[in-house]
């Protein structure tokens, strides 16, 4: 209710009065295993996070659009019109937003009014947490809500996911904007990216925590790098496909991959392959594991999970791999992996609550020493999608 009043407070202060506003929140998200094998047509195991992004929005009269963020402050109030809303560099994060609009005039959803939308996001920037896709399904939520459009919390993700690659130009799967729309408390959600067929897995876990490890290395090429693994994924299929009836990756095992792997005939892609092969096969261990109340296992195939995205599927690098190797040496640690895209940003770790303290204390020590700035750590609970408060 505080964080609610004080939004509307703040709504009011940037556009004059808050009649009519009303607040709404949606969820970021950690992966806690399944990395790169959203494209790969593989399974993946991400939950939504208590903290998010919020958004007071109300319609107004005419057609503009008026997009206020918190976060940039700096930036004012950007203002575009429903007939002139095509991306622009300058428009930096609003182009999120707008991308939605976009989107969901695209399918068949056209606004008719303008509205005043002032965002604010406890995710920390850059940090892998999926703040923009945070942002997508928030404003997607938004237009559902004022417009009274009769669209799922699925398709919100869908359609998130249609703007981050059409419109943003990022060629991202549909995990993050899944994992966001369809949040459930205390569970993680076991989502098969081939079908979009899903079970909510639910986390006891029995005093253990979520600690989020990040590296605060802000991510520059990482998008580039990013579509380059995409690539190599699609040319080690596309080879397979010559033998192989096969639509993605993710409908081998580990078996049929090794037999026929040579059928690739380049080192690189034969990796890159292998990542997503066995990533996938290792999320549906750990969530079997899970079930069996295995979280040891848990925790060694999250750990498993890392070498593979470090050795073969090449995305670590020294920030992440110091935190996962300082995390894994620790009194009480479960499991420790990179999560989200790589190549920055965040890892994630299940610690027993006990241990906690210590371990965010030396593993934050051994960090900045090593790497010469500070690391940032958060206790997380996993938290419900969007909705409106
Ligand atoms: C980013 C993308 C997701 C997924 C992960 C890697 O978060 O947005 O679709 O590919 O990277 O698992």
């Amino acid at each position: 209710m505080k964080m609610k009043n004080e939004l509307l407070k703040k709504f009011a202060e940037v556009f004059g009065d808050n009649d009519n506003a009303k607040v709404f929140f949606a969820p970021g998200r950690v992966n806690l295993i399944g990395e790169h094998t959203d494209y790969n047509g593989g399974h993946v195991f991400p939950c939504a996070l208590t903290i998010g992004t919020y958004a007071v929005a109300r319609l107004r009269e005419d057609d503009k659009l008026c997009l206020y963020s918190m976060n940039f402050e700096e930036d004012g109030i950007g203002v575009c019109t429903l007939s002139d809303i095509e991306s622009k560099e300058a428009d930096d994060w609003r182009n999120y937003p707008k991308g939605i609009v976009w989107a969901f005039a695209e399918r068949g959803m056209k606004i008719n009014k303008g509205l005043d939308i002032l965002y604010y996001g406890n995710i920390p920037n850059g940090s892998g947490l999926s703040s923009s896709a945070s942002i997508e399904v928030l404003t997607g939520f938004v237009l559902k809500q004022l417009f009274g459009f009769e669209v799922s919390n699925q398709e919100l993700a869908l359609i998130g996911q249609y703007s981050e690659n059409n419109y943003n130009g990022v060629n991202c799967g549909i995990m993050d904007q899944f994992a966001i729309a369809m949040g459930k408390k205390d569970s993680a959600i076991f989502l098969d990216t081939a079908d979009l067929s899903f079970e909510y897995a639910p986390i006891a876990l029995d005093g253990a925590k979520i600690v989020i490890l990040n590296t605060n290395k802000k991510r520059g090429l990482g998008d580039s790098k990013y579509n380059e693994r995409r690539s190599e994924c699609e040319a080690a299929l596309a080879a397979l496909q010559k033998k192989l009836d096969i639509n993605s990756l993710g409908e081998l095992s580990e078996e049929e991959f090794e037999a026929n792997k040579s059928l690739i005939g380049n080192a690189t892609k034969i990796k890159r392959a292998k990542h997503a092969v066995y990533e996938n096969q290792r999320t549906i261990k750990a969530v079997k594991a899970l079930k069996d109340n295995d979280i040891e296992l848990f925790g060694k195939l999250m750990t498993a999970s890392h070498d593979s995205l470090r050795d073969d599927y090449e995305v670590t690098g020294i920030e992440l791999d110091t935190l996962v190797e300082e995390a894994l040496k620790q009194e009480g640690v479960i499991g420790a992996r990179m999560t989200g895209a790589g190549f920055g940003g965040c890892a994630v770790s299940i610690v027993k609550t006990d241990c906690v303290d210590k371990f965010i204390e030396n593993v934050g020590a051994a960090y900045k020493e090593k790497i010469g700035y500070a690391a940032d750590f958060y206790v997380v609970e996993i938290g419900d999608g969007p909705s409106e408060i």
